[in-house]
């Protein structure tokens, strides 16, 4: 996918009116892949939830749970098999204008031949931005990640880290409504994960930005959410939606060591070994015990 494709803006309105303060809205969410010769895969069950407006919301699930599926659902790169996703009181049927999205694989989505700069401006060219604008809102990304001095080098001359820098800058530079970021810093060592833990923090709160996270982090997913979604086992339907009522102001050394930052992540973990187990809201109750006979009494 190119970042042309991200951009090319593609939604049409949503029948139902939706209310302001929603950015995104998930309703009744399905996908089954189904591939000629292959076996169908049902991934989404079903996912009904919204997210406000510059809400900073995390997603966690066990592996192979539909975590992908459900960002590249939500960023309009995948056909849904029912439901809608609503963003902005649009319905997405394509990739939406106004949306980014970071993956993981930052090595592959930034071009080795290109610096740092021109990365950056890549999206803000296609978009037909003139120079003098692309300039200065390259400029001002590089200053939010703090790369201003790294702006003429090649990605293949910066650290992992500052390379997933580029690749935040490069999605924040064209000021997005919405960020999606799919497990971005399960390739870096643990201390520049913290960084860039606090680096998403900062600039959701700088730029005011609606983020989805995705990770496999529970500590990460409770460190920077004001909402951990925890989803079920494949098919996967919501398990909880955990609200992360810590102090708005998170530090890697006083948020962890918060009591409360453990009983939430303990409740997390809690969950998601259940889902691991197969234990899901939409399983059918267990039949009650057998009552004891009296010949056995
Ligand atoms: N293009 C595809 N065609 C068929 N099946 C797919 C496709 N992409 C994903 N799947 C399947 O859908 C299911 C969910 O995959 P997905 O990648 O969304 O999970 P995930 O939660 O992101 O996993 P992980 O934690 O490993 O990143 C898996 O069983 C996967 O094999
Ligand atoms: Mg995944």
């Amino acid at each position: 996918m190119s970042i042309t494709t991200l951009l090319s803006g593609r939604t049409a309105k949503a029948p139902a009116a939706a209310t302001t303060d929603v950015a995104l809205d998930l309703r009744n969410v399905q996908k089954t892949y189904d591939t000629p010769g292959r076996p169908q895969v049902e991934a989404i069950r079903h996912l009904d939830f919204g997210i406000r407006r510059g809400e900073l919301v995390c997603v966690v699930g066990p592996s192979g749970a539909g975590k992908t599926t459900l960002l590249r659902s939500i960023a309009g790169l995948l056909e849904l098999t029912s439901g809608e996703v609503v963003l902005d009181g649009e319905v997405v049927v394509g990739p939406p204008e106004g949306m980014a999205v970071v993956f993981q694989e930052y090595g592959r989505s930034l071009f080795p031949w290109m610096t740092v700069r021109q990365n950056i401006e890549l999206p803000l060219k296609e978009k037909g931005i003139a120079k003098a604008e692309r300039r200065a809102k390259v400029d001002r990304a590089l200053e939010e990640v703090g790369l201003t001095e790294a702006s003429e080098q090649h990605p293949w001359q910066l650290s992992g880290g500052m390379q997933q820098r580029v690749a935040i800058a490069r999605a924040i530079a064209f000021q997005p409504s919405v960020l999606l970021m799919d497990e971005p810093f399960a390739a870096v060592d643990a201390q520049t994960r913290a960084e860039l833990e606090d680096l998403v923090r900062k600039l959701w709160k700088d730029l005011g930005v609606t983020v989805l996270f995705v990770t496999h982090d529970i500590d990460e997913a409770v460190y920077l959410g004001e909402r951990v979604i925890v989803l079920s086992n494949r098919p996967t339907v919501l398990m909880e939606d955990v609200r992360v009522n810590l102090p708005a102001d998170r530090d890697q050394l006083t948020t962890r060591s918060d009591p409360h930052f453990g009983e939430l992540r303990g409740h997390v973990y809690e969950l998601i070994q259940r889902a691991k187990r197969g234990d899901r809201p939409d399983a059918p109750a267990a039949p009650p015990a057998a009552a004891s006979s009296p010949e056995e009494a």
